[in-house]
């Protein structure tokens, strides 16, 4: 494809800057040969390909390899051999890296290409750097595919519905652009096979393929295994109270179509949800999603913290492409404060492990370019590192405090109406009295009592069965007040309310 991707250019700057150990990161091995053969020729080098099953082959016209040459070792020695300019690329290498007398030649081997115009490219679909290979290395990762590329490789597939295998094609004005945006995420590959996959299961090429790549989609998310697809069936209308943050959550959706990127406005970064609990933090993420119609992806801190040396930056680095590959979407960390304690100087106890986990996700907070709308909620703020709170990374940091009388008003309405009895049937308004203090949890979960009560009962629920439950309700507002204290006055200055005050 053109040499317009910015990663070729990339690329090839550190080529010819005698870069002399790079780090290429992709599971494309065939697009990354392809894109290594038109650099190699453009710079007049020879070109070797090693892995360990197929040993050192020349590519690029040349015979000079050697299949017998299994051996990591004896490669790198036949790297240090060729005089000629040239690329070698070391696919896989990534699990010699543990071995330390191979570290060791490949520092040696480094140091001597900086006199020379060789380059040694590892290739490999994960990154695991050794320690003492950190400043010699230069890691590039080579992104999935763009619109340009997916488009010519579509273009191809709707050429060949003319010729060999024939099959009707039949889009209508904007589904071709659509489609191209939802198959964004996959390879090349598994691009084109999803396609063909679609044109078999479907007898034709048209807009249904989506369906099929969402599946593809849905697949890749899951065997990342760091990220969860949510089915969002929550809805905004769903929330009690929050009208400042349902309102602003309107306002800021719109910021990402097509026609306000175009306008100029910046993409939305995200929203620190931070409060009481069980006041509707985590219902609102979710109701994001459904409102903006958007793919939801909840990231499990836990998931990302792996045993071994350098595996949770690179989780998080994985988790971090699996979203931007799938967007837009919003990328859903809930309880963030649980994978983030640790970040502060005072806790050594895991060598910094969450320390620089939480620095690449800060950094990518703040630089990407992608549209992942971040929805992070916390309720233990004194865990959280100052960093995360400086302007800059959300867009907002809402506050949600226990529900006003309304809010529990809307509250009650809102569940009775879910479990299908009328809400007008009920004295919402001595409910709400009766509910002073509680969370939207508790008033959820008093319903809840009080219907199955009604249900021994032989009866349908009625007002004193709810005025019942509530009584024998001990709110965790009462138990935890001191700590509710302090997450107003610390929220106070720093964060924006998420509701009305009252009540
Ligand atoms: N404002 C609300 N409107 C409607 N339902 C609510 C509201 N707040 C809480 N609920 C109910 O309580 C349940 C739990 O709320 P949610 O999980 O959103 O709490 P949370 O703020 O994330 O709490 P935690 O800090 O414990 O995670 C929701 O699924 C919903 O049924
Ligand atoms: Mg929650």
């Amino acid at each position: 494809m053109s040499a317009t991707n910015p990663q070729e250019a990339e690329l090839e700057v550190l080529i010819r800057a005698r870069y002399p150990l790079l780090y290429l990161v992709s599971w494309e091995e065939e697009r990354v040969s392809q894109m290594l053969a038109r650099l190699a020729k453009k710079g007049s080098k020879r070109l070797f390909f090693w892995s360990v099953t197929q040993g050192i082959v020349e590519s690029g016209g040349g015979n000079a390899g050697d299949s017998t040459v299994r051996d990591p070792k004896i490669a790198l020695d036949f790297a240090a051999k060729v005089e000629e300019p040239s690329i070698f690329v070391f696919k896989d290498f990534h699990s010699y890296l543990r071995d330390d007398k191979i570290v060791r030649s490949l520092r040696d081997l480094v140091g001597s290409f900086k006199s020379s115009y060789k380059t040694l490219v590892i290739l490999s679909p994960r990154l695991t750097i050794p320690m003492e290979l950190e400043k010699d290395l230069t890691v590039v990762d080579y992104d999935l595919p763009g619109p340009e590329e997916l488009k010519g490789m579509f273009d191809q597939v709707v050429a060949a519905s003319q010729s060999g295998a024939r099959f009707p094609v039949d889009f209508k004005p904007g589904e071709v652009e659509r489609l191209i945006q939802s198959i964004q995420g996959l390879t090349l590959d598994e691009a084109e096979s999803t396609l063909a996959r679609a044109v078999v299961q479907n007898g034709k090429l048209d807009a249904s393929a989506i369906e099929v790549i969402l599946k593809e989609i849905k697949q890749i998310v899951r065997k990342s295994r760091l990220l969860e697809y949510f089915e969002a069936k929550e809805e905004i209308a769903g929330i009690g109270g929050l009208v400042p943050l349902k309102d602003w959550l309107h306002k800021r959706g719109r910021a990402f179509s097509e026609q306000a990127h175009q306008f100029g406005l910046p993409q939305p970064r995200g929203v620190l949800i931070l409060g009481v609990q069980g006041c509707g933090k985590s219902l609102t993420c979710k109701a994001i999603a459904g409102l903006w119609k958007l793919p939801l992806l909840r990231l499990d801190m836990g998931s990302i913290f792996g045993s071994l040396v350098g595996e949770s930056e690179e989780n998080m680095r994985r988790a971090i492409k699996t979203a931007e590959a799938v967007a837009p979407c919003v990328l859903w960390l809930d309880e963030l404060e649980k994978g983030l304690s640790g970040t502060g100087s005072s806790n050594m106890s895991d060598g910094g492990t969450t320390a620089r986990v939480f620095s690449t996700f800060l950094t990518w907070l703040q630089e990407k370019t992608k549209p992942v709308f971040v929805a992070a909620t916390a309720n233990d703020i004194s865990q959280l590192p100052p960093e995360l709170l400086r302007k800059g990374r959300f867009d907002e940091i809402f506050f949600v405090d226990l529900p006003g009388a309304t809010e529990r008003e809307q509250i009650f309405a809102i569940h009775i109406a879910k479990r299908r009895r009328d809400p007008k049937a009920f004295d919402l308004a001595a409910l709400a009295k009766l509910s002073a203090g509680f969370s939207g949890a508790e008033i959820e979960q008093a319903i809840s009592e009080a219907l199955s009560e009604a249900f021994n009962l032989n009866r349908d629920i009625a007002q004193p069965d709810l005025a019942k439950a509530l009584g024998e309700t001990v709110s965790l507002s009462k138990t935890m007040r001191e700590d509710i204290d302090r997450l107003r006055q610390w929220a106070a200055t720093r964060a924006r309310p998420a509701s009305i005050a009252g009540g």
